[in-house]
């Protein structure tokens, strides 16, 4: 089965230099099996044609919202999509699409769609590091909208920046990922998914707390695997990053707002994976007004208390068929210590992953991890992408459900 037999895109093209590689993207993406509708604007035309995207495309390009025979080709196009790619995305599209400007075919399609959006950036530095595309981009992201690049590289312009559209097979890969892997197995289909991602803020006074590294990567890997699978995911995060467009996202800062999260959605999830980082302490009293530094050189003292352990406190409640997964973010034994946390926390599954490790673990794109179950079962999983180690832990708590 082809990556993306039986998907429908609508493949938009903005007005920018790297409007050529779309026509590479479009061959790409119909070469992957998917039904292309390109989608072009107006000053789009002055880099590439429409008889281009004609010759590639499954159907006939479009431009404009007035001109053919169809009365609504963005509600069409928007509705009858699986998911909407704009490549190149440039600065004006993506303040458009933030702002719900929909003035043109591709911007109203952008608006008259429920189908997840994937925006591929390019232009130039000082345009995309310019603060009002970077809040429409964060603004984009927050919306649940795919953020693919750009590149840093030599620019059009002969300068040297980011700014650069990804490469074709990048966004095809993009695509592939976004709208779950196309013949992949979907055993895990209407099972009801928790899943924690990223690391608690204590505070310490209303501008000060105390954190981790944890970016929430792993966490979100493990939700959009989970929803490729066919999960139902909850997603209780302290972290903004694209999330899967149909998972549910509760927002939470503090150890206490997470374990409040996790023990209200608990005993309605079939799964849970605790990928977050929890502080293991915070401060015992917070602060009302930011502490002063003072003028002796002093330091002010803080007193700790320990976090609930809620990973814990979910163990001991745990429901019949229930599947519960803990990590275990270690410097040293880090078998002997993850098992023991698995065992005291009364879980089925700890994924330990050496924390000390270059290029594990916090922050990284890539993790490398012992799943190990309480039957005795070991699997390693050498150092790769978190969304490899997030197929290696889902493919575990199937197999756990399998056994009960
Ligand atoms: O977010 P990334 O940058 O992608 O990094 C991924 C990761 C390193 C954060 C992730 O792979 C990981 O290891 N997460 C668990 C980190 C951790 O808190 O480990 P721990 O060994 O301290 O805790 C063991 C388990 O108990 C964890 O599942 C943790 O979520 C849970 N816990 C810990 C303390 C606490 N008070 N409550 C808890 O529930």
């Amino acid at each position: 089965m082809l990556r993306l037999e039986g998907t429908r895109i609508v493949l938009g093209v903005s007005a920018g230099i790297a409007a050529y590689k779309a026509i590479e993207v479009c061959r790409r993406l119909v070469d992957a099996g998917a039904h292309v509708a390109p989608v072009l604007t107006e000053d789009a035309l002055r880099f590439v044609t429409k008889l281009s995207f004609d010759a590639l495309a499954s159907e006939p390009a479009l431009v404009s919202l007035w001109d053919g025979p169809d009365p609504s080709p963005h509600t069409r196009l928007g509705q009858s999509a699986d998911l909407v790619i704009v490549a190149p995305a440039t600065a004006r599209v993506l303040a458009k699409y933030a702002a719900g400007i929909s003035d043109d075919l591709l911007t109203a399609t952008l608006l008259a769609t429920r189908a997840p959006v994937l925006v591929c950036p390019a232009m130039h530095t000082e345009m995309w590091e310019h603060p009002a595309t970077q809040d429409n981009i964060a603004t984009l992201r927050r919306r649940g909208v795919h953020v693919e690049g750009p590149d840093v590289g030599p620019l059009a312009s002969g300068d040297f920046g980011a700014g650069r559209l990804v490469a074709p097979e990048r966004i095809v890969d993009a695509a592939v990922r976004v709208v779950g892997i196309r013949g992949s197995a979907q055993d895990l289909d209407g099972v009801l998914v928790l899943v924690t991602a990223g690391g608690t803020r204590e505070a310490i006074d209303p501008v000060r707390f105390i954190g981790n590294r944890s970016s929430g990567k792993q966490g979100y890997a493990i939700a959009h695997e989970a929803t490729a699978r066919g999960a139902v995911v909850t997603l209780v995060t302290t972290v903004d990053l694209p999330a899967p467009i149909a998972a549910k996202i509760v927002r939470v800062e503090s150890a206490a707002e997470m374990q409040r999260a996790c023990e209200a959605a608990a005993g309605a999830h079939d799964v849970i994976v605790m990928s977050a980082a929890v502080a293991d302490f915070r401060p015992k009293q917070i602060a009302d007004q930011k502490i002063k530094k003072g003028d002796d050189g002093g330091v002010p003292l803080v007193e700790l208390e320990r976090t609930p352990d809620i990973l814990a406190a979910l163990g001991a409640k745990k429901r019949s068929r229930q599947v519960i997964v803990g990590f275990a973010a270690e410097t040293q034994d880090l078998v002997a210590n993850a098992m023991a946390k698995l065992m005291k926390k009364q879980v089925d599954v700890i994924v330990a992953n050496d924390v000390s490790a270059p290029g594990v673990g916090f922050e990284h794109d890539t993790n490398a991890v012992s799943i190990l179950a309480g039957d005795g079962t070991r699997t390693d999983v050498a150092l790769t992408d978190k969304r490899t180690i997030a197929r290696a832990v889902l493919d575990e708590v199937v197999r756990m459900r399998s056994l009960h």
